[in-house]
């Protein structure tokens, strides 16, 4: 919601300084090569309601927060232009946010926005990934530091994985898989012969374990292969390769799998869905 009051606050800004300003496409819609400034702001306690033509708005509640510049461009050259094939602006800002929208006759449609920063993992991956790296494993586990409270200091258990722990894993292995010439090792959380066939089904090239070898012995190793061994039997598969990246989400038809906008549909859908899924 924010995003869009950052949109039509641009327009607002750009378009006209009257305390009462009517937007038109022709006049105030955004253009390739606009530059504006923009006003980022707290929108609490701010009504929008109800739209319309000759309606007010009290914008005399707004909390400046950031001031900022954003330049519109042809969404598909912005960094995630194919992810939002409808779209036909992007705005940049400091070519680190891009926001996706659609502008035509009857409005300006936010779409999606992206933030290329070390905190996007996607992003550093493919960086990185130009610059020739071999391989990347995800996610590697970190010592984490405790604190006992008796002794009220720091101290570091083993913090071995459980099988839940490889969600995060499956998910990038599945982002991942055809979209980097590095090889996906995956790691963390994976326990039996299942989890590594997962990971291969997700997109993994290769895997790494180790808490389920303090967990169940070094033996466990023998159990995982015979387990993929056996499941490749079955369905009939000669070598990995057979079934790698099969369920990634460049194979599937379904791009939202691996998104989180496949939240909400869960939540739309959440009595059918736990009917079938049980909680874990
Ligand atoms: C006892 C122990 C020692 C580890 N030592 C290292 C290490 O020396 N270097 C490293 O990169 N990761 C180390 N790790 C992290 C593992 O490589 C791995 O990322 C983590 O255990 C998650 O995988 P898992 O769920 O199979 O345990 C260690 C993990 C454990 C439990």
């Amino acid at each position: 919601m924010k995003k869009l009051y950052i949109i039509a606050l641009c327009i607002f800004v750009t378009g006209s300084i009257l305390a009462q300003p009517t937007l038109t496409y022709l006049e105030n819609a955004p253009q390739i090569g606009d530059v504006s400034n923009i006003q980022s702001v707290s929108a609490n306690g701010l009504s929008h309601e109800p739209v319309g033509p000759d309606v007010s708005w009290d914008f005399s509640q707004l909390n400046n927060l950031t001031t900022g510049q954003i330049t519109g461009i042809d969404s598909s050259t912005a960094p995630a232009g194919n992810e939002f094939p409808t779209a036909n602006i992007a705005f940049n800002m400091n070519d680190t946010i891009f926001t996706y929208c659609l502008v035509n006759e009857t409005g300006l449609y936010y779409l999606g926005s992206q933030m290329l920063s070390v905190q996007n993992p996607l992003y550093v991956i493919s960086e990185m990934d130009k610059t020739g790296v071999d391989a990347f494993v995800l996610f590697n586990r970190l010592f984490q530091p405790e604190i006992d409270i008796d002794l009220e200091e720091h101290y570091f258990p083993y913090n071995l994985s459980t099988q839940n722990d490889n969600r995060i894993s499956l998910r990038y292995a599945g982002l991942l898989y055809g979209e980097t010439r590095a090889a996906i090792c995956s790691n963390t959380g994976i326990f039996t012969g299942e989890d590594v066939i997962s990971m291969i089904l997700a997109g993994a090239n290769v895997v790494q374990i180790v808490s389920t070898l303090y967990k169940n012995g070094i033996g466990q190793i023998s159990t995982i292969l015979n387990e993929v061994e056996t499941w490749m039997k079955k369905k009939n598969y000669k070598g990995l390769d057979d079934y790698r990246g099969k369920l990634s989400k460049k194979t599937l038809n379904d791009p939202f799998t691996y998104k989180r906008a496949q939240y909400v549909d869960i939540l739309m859908k959440s009595e059918e869905i736990f009917k079938k899924y049980p909680m874990v």
